[in-house]
């Protein structure tokens, strides 16, 4: 094409170029790149219409200036509209491509732990009734988990038996105050440390306890301990409390019994049971057929506990409970092995979907 154009006059090979940019056509992106090599690049028919331009006389220049300008115009002009031509084929394409009819995509709603569950419905339970939720770090010191508590120096569960003590520099053994909290007391005395009564909080929280795993024991579990503290609390107070609480969470017929216990930061110290909601109390193997089962410790907060946490236990008095959520969630759902309740299974955890 190039040898036609050398014999032909710059008007003439306009006049042909604009025939051809006219009619031009591209079915793909690499063609249209083709094309745009031939007539755009430096090298292509349009910019070298420019350098024969040079030699043109002076009296021709204006004109064929013109027409040459007009020529690329037209060409960008068409090159432009292919671009869009093939931009809309390409999309076209695609939608074709699509099934709209195809029902789309199900979103997979997860479940809530069962140990969750029974959490939130303790908490609401005892926020009716004017509790709040207090945190504090799994990772304690020995003051807040033992001493602040009453436990003298030789207390078993200070013991390496009970207690994952953590290491202060790696490799350096015992004696060591940083162990992972056995219980979540340890938050009521952050509590009773940063704040003067009238206290009345919750304390939900993982707690560890150096136990051989098996279907009933595991070497970490759940708690929620409350504790109430201000002018005039009795234990009368406790009890109902409890009593409330155990008819709000295993139905209107539930009854309560405290047996006297032990714990170092309590006195008096109790146990509670309830009837068992598997027999009605009539005695079954579930609560070894006596009828009723255990599901918390509580007392009145020891003098000792209030007096070392900068409380004056002549003006307050307190009282404080905790329970294993684990064992309310058996109560509840009636799963028999542990060890359930931390292996994320989904087979089991689907079973909680409507709860
Ligand atoms: N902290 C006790 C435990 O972990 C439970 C408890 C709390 C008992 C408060 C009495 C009062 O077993």
């Amino acid at each position: 094409m190039r040898a036609n154009f050398e014999i032909m006059s710059i008007a003439e090979q306009i006049a042909e170029l604009q025939k051809q940019v006219e009619v031009l056509k591209a079915a793909s992106a690499e063609e249209l790149e083709a094309l745009r090599l031939k007539y755009m690049s430096k090298k292509g028919a349009i910019p070298q219409l420019f350098e024969q331009f040079k030699a043109v006389p002076k009296e021709e220049k204006a004109t064929l200036g013109a027409s040459i300008n007009h020529l690329r115009q037209q060409a960008e002009a068409r090159f432009n509209e292919l671009r869009e031509q093939l931009g809309s084929m390409a999309n076209q394409a695609y939608a074709d491509k699509q099934d709209l009819t195809r029902t789309p995509d199900p979103i997979e709603l997860g479940t809530r732990h069962p140990l969750s569950l029974v959490r939130e419905e303790i908490i609401d339970i005892f926020s009716r009734i004017g509790f709040t939720v207090a945190d504090g770090p799994e990772v304690e010191d020995d003051k807040h988990v033992f001493s602040l508590l009453n436990f003298a120096p030789e207390h078993p569960a200070r013991d390496m038996q009970d207690t994952f003590f953590v290491e202060k520099e790696e490799g350096v053994q015992k004696p060591s105050d940083i162990l992972l909290r056995t219980h979540t007391s340890s938050v009521q005395t952050r509590v009773m440390t940063s704040q003067q009564p009238p206290i009345r909080v919750l304390c939900p929280g993982r707690v560890y306890r150096n136990e051989a795993i098996s279907a009933r024991a595991h070497c970490f579990f759940h708690q929620v301990e409350g504790l109430y503290i201000d002018k005039n609390v009795s234990f009368a107070d406790l009890r109902e409390a409890l009593l409330y609480f155990a008819k709000e969470m295993f139905g209107a017929e539930t009854k309560i019994r405290l047996r006297p216990s032990y714990f170092p930061f309590t006195e008096p110290s109790a146990e509670m049971d309830i009837s068992c909601d598997i027999c009605g109390g009539k005695g079954c193997a579930f609560c070894k057929g006596t009828g009723w089962v255990e599901i918390l410790g509580c007392g009145m907060v020891d003098p000792n506990v209030l007096e070392a946490c900068g409380i004056d236990s002549k003006v307050y008095t307190g009282y404080a409970f905790g329970m294993g959520v684990e064992r309310i969630a058996n109560l509840k759902y009636r799963v028999k092995d542990l060890r359930l309740f931390s292996e994320n299974d989904v087979r089991f955890l689907r079973q909680f979907e409507s709860c």
